[in-house]
């Protein structure tokens, strides 16, 4: 049996900061930013948006009643939860109006979670034939700011639907992971924004992904050529390349040119959000699909899941029989293409107003708007 990717969808909210802007109140080189970390724009989240109604923004665009009928687990992969208790993903059944026969769950491992959420839903889905499981990767990356780390911030949310049969690709049981405890990056539960030694992070990421690829490889019997392109985890889109750099003198002179075409068509949509932790990994998969015009049905893809703390995952996707009729690229690019612009200054407001304690209970007076999900606060201690 087939079993993975049927249906992807991506959601960030409507307020985007421009990075050039950012550099010159920063006073550092806008090509630092451009060019040295590869970002141009980064998503604002504003008060009445969090990972539940992002993650709920997303999944919308995909289900059907058909889906609804079919799907009884729903994983929420996020590091930005909202209780130390209750999953997400149970506030996202009642918002997408599943089944109270679902399974719901949020998973927690830095930015690799979404990953293990989509292997656990391709191992349910195989236990269970006909099945289906809605799989929500959504976060806020939130390092502070004039931090180092405020170039990469970012927020949205990806939302998958893994069934058999799959419309866009198959998950290939080819899995190699690792996890080693390392202190790159962490948010203890008394912060709102993490703690974070970028450049370790950074190397530990290529470490990790360079022991995997060779582990990969021997194990599969693979080797750069049976692959079309990557997806890397892209916490800032200069790191995808950092990464494919490691293995890129395996391909041919010919493979290195289309591997490297491939990694800018990933990197197109990540350029323009920022880091959204669990979900970037898939924001690159889905930029990938939908910048490139070169890939092929049956063609592999090799996709590299990397959490800080630390724990990563190498595995491949094949590409299904007109699976380009499935990838929303037009509404993807609508939706990038429609934020509306914040000055720096009033993103500052918007991030001052969501550190820990301003956080519940109020809604921004910096921006306001309207969503199809939206939060606007707690009352008598429920969600509304
Ligand atoms: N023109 C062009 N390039 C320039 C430049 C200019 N004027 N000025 C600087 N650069 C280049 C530098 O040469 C450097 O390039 P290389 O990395 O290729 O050497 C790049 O810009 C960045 O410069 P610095 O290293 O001096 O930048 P920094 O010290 O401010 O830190 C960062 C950059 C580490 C990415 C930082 O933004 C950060 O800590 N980010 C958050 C953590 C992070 O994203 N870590 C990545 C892996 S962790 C992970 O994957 C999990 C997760 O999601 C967090």
């Amino acid at each position: 049996m087939t079993i993975g990717i049927d249906k992807i969808a991506f959601y960030t909210p409507k307020y985007v900061l421009d990075l050039i802007e950012l550099a010159k109140v920063r006073g550092d080189e806008p090509e630092k930013y451009t060019i040295g970390i590869g970002q141009d724009k980064q998503s604002v989240v504003p008060n009445y948006e969090d990972i539940v109604t992002m993650g709920a923004n997303a999944a919308s665009k995909i289900i059907d009643d058909t889906d609804r009928q079919l799907i009884d687990s729903v994983i929420l992969a996020t590091e930005s939860g909202i209780d130390n208790s209750k999953s997400g993903a149970i506030y996202i059944q009642r918002l997408l109006n599943l089944s109270e026969f679902t399974r719901t769950i949020e998973l927690k491992q830095a930015c690799y979670a979404g990953t293990y959420g989509l292997m656990q839903a391709r191992d349910y889905v195989a236990a269970h034939p006909g099945r289906r499981v809605l799989v929500i990767a959504s976060d806020i990356a939130r390092y502070g700011l004039a931090t180092p780390g405020e170039v990469t911030q970012g927020a949205g949310a990806i939302a998958m639907i893994i069934s058999d049969n799959p419309k866009i690709a198959s998950i290939n049981t080819d899995s190699v992971y690792m996890s080693a405890e390392r202190a790159d990056f962490w948010r203890p539960l008394d912060r709102t924004q993490a703690l974070v030694d970028g450049h370790l992070s950074t190397d530990i990421y290529k470490e990790m992904f360079l022991t995997l690829w060779q582990r990969y490889c021997t194990k599969t019997q693979q080797t750069i050529s049976d692959f079309s392109g990557f997806a890397f985890h892209l916490p800032y889109t200069k790191m995808g390349k950092k990464a494919l750099d490691e293995v890129l003198d395996q391909a041919t002179a010919e493979q290195q040119v289309n591997l490297m075409e491939k990694l800018k068509a990933s990197q197109q949509l990540s350029r323009q959000v920022g880091n959204i932790y669990t979900g970037s990994v898939y924001l690159s998969l889905l930029s990938l699909l939908s910048y490139s015009d070169k890939l092929q049905s049956g063609e592999k893809i090799a996709i590299f899941s990397y959490g800080s703390g630390a724990e990563a995952e190498l595995y491949s996707i094949t590409l299904q029989e007109n699976f380009t009729e499935y990838v929303p690229r037009k509404s993807v690019k609508q939706l990038l293409e429609g934020r509306q612009k914040l000055s720096v200054s009033e993103y500052e407001a918007v991030f001052n107003s969501q550190l820990f304690d301003s956080h519940v209970n109020v809604k921004s007076e910096a921006v306001s708007g309207v969503t199809q999900f939206q939060f606007l606060g707690w009352q008598n201690g429920e969600r509304v």
